[in-house]
């Protein structure tokens, strides 16, 4: 059996996670750069694991620890979060470790318990914690801090204190299959960091926002911010606290950002039009083909898009099924002070642009234009109406900017 190496990242403190490099979809989420689960053991005069990884890879987060510890003496498992990806190796190390305490938020208590109930969940060792409690390891201490709706309502914290080690779970996480164990040896992973923001955590700007401020008002020296996914922050923690407030408060730049499909190119020649009409006032465009484009980077362009354009063929009297899809994405995803547009190609009796309207309507999205409808193929009138509209969504675009 290969020897499977931890990574040491202080004194006492070593990353035993696991690497994913096929990893392609996180639960619908396109990963092109694949992941990690990472899972943290703190060794002290008492032995802490901090969160797991998922299930098919237990083997070899145990294996990591094997080679620092016998696994039976690990005193308390941490579990910050619910969710499988970290939870799924729970059952595995409990076997390895009957008797250590399993420390959660109450949320957390009830969450595993749904889950892990084939799993003996009934006999863990339970300890709830709650913002500010700590567990005493000898001379380290871990202290908790809840961070509800980050993005679960069980969602946790744990705070190494002595190390300045902030083990933030999903917050602050990239899906990056790599490596390396830092954000100074990578590139691009603020970038990365974004993406990540985009997609898991949009929905929960009021959240993260009041959550900094909680951060803040700890008073805690933050010297590393080791997440569950991607890269520790050892260089970068300050800023990508401060990148999440900005993201958080839903700053937009003066970008119009057009999304589509198409069947036989109609909606995409009313696309380029209007784009090119918004290229030429020299406002950034870009365009996104839905079926062309990973969703996950489309979202990533949109949050900080200030107007979004979205366009549909008439497919059996809707929308196209991928723009619904979209559709249904953004509406969860709740994207701030975005000016929306609508358009689209028909045959006869239409119906995108209507179907379009009303799920925009549900969602309160603010349509800044009247939609544009054109039967089967755009002509010189019909382009021209692209281009005038172009012309208003790049004022617009200017205009709505905040940042
Ligand atoms: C499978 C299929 C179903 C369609 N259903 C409708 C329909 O129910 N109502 C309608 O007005 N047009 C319908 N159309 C016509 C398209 O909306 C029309 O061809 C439009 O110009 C396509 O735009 P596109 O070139 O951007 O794909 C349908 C076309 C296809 C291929
Ligand atoms: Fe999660
Ligand atoms: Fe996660």
């Amino acid at each position: 059996m290969s020897k499977l190496e931890p990574v040491n990242i202080t004194p006492g403190v070593y990353w035993v996670g696991v690497i994913d490099w096929n990893l392609r979809d996180f639960h619908g989420y396109e990963t092109p750069k694949g992941g990690t689960y990472n899972a943290y053991l703190v060794v002290d005069e008492k032995i802490a694991l901090i969160d797991t990884v998922k299930a098919p890879f237990a083997d070899e987060m145990i294996r990591k620890i094997k080679q620092i510890v016998d696994p039976s003496k690990i005193d308390y498992v941490i579990s910050n979060h619910v969710e499988m990806d970290h939870s799924g190796s729970l059952p595995a190390i409990l076997e390895h470790a009957p008797n250590a305490t399993l420390v959660t938020s109450s949320k957390g208590q009830s969450g595993l318990s749904s889950h892990y109930e084939e799993s003996g969940c009934k006999n863990w060792n339970y300890q709830v914690v709650k913002t500010g409690d700590t567990v005493d390891l000898g001379k380290k201490t871990l202290m908790f801090i809840e961070a509800t709706m980050l993005h679960w309502p069980d969602s946790m914290q744990t705070y190494l204190i002595e190390d300045g080690i902030l083990f933030s779970n999903d917050s602050f996480g990239q899906h990056v299959a790599t490596s390396k164990r830092f954000d100074d040896e990578v590139d691009d992973v603020m970038e990365d960091a974004a993406i990540y923001y985009a997609n898991i955590l949009m929905p929960f700007g009021g959240q993260v926002l009041k959550y900094i401020e909680k951060l803040r008002g700890l008073d805690i020296d933050i010297k590393m911010i080791a997440p569950s996914h991607g890269v520790i922050w050892r260089n970068g923690f300050e800023q990508i606290i401060q990148e999440y407030a900005k993201w958080a408060s839903g700053k937009n730049r003066s970008k119009v950002l057009m999304i589509y499909d198409t069947m036989w190119g109609s909606t995409e020649k009313m696309a380029m039009e209007i784009a090119e009409a918004v290229r030429s006032k020299d406002v950034e465009v870009r365009l996104r083909h839905l079926r062309k484009n990973d969703w996950s980077m489309i979202i990533k362009e949109l949050m900080d898009a200030s107007v979004v354009a979205i366009g549909s063929p008439t497919m059996n009297n809707g929308m196209f099924f991928t723009i619904a899809g979209f559709i249904t994405y953004i509406k969860g995803l709740r994207p701030k002070d975005k000016n929306f547009f609508l358009f689209g190609s028909y045959g006869w009796g239409g119906g995108a642009v209507k179907a379009m309207e009303k799920e925009m309507e549900s969602a309160r999205f603010v349509l800044a234009e009247e939609s544009l409808q054109v039967k089967f193929r755009p002509y010189e009138d019909d382009l021209e109406k692209c281009r005038e509209i172009g012309y208003r969504l790049a004022e617009l675009a200017k205009k709505n900017a905040n940042t």
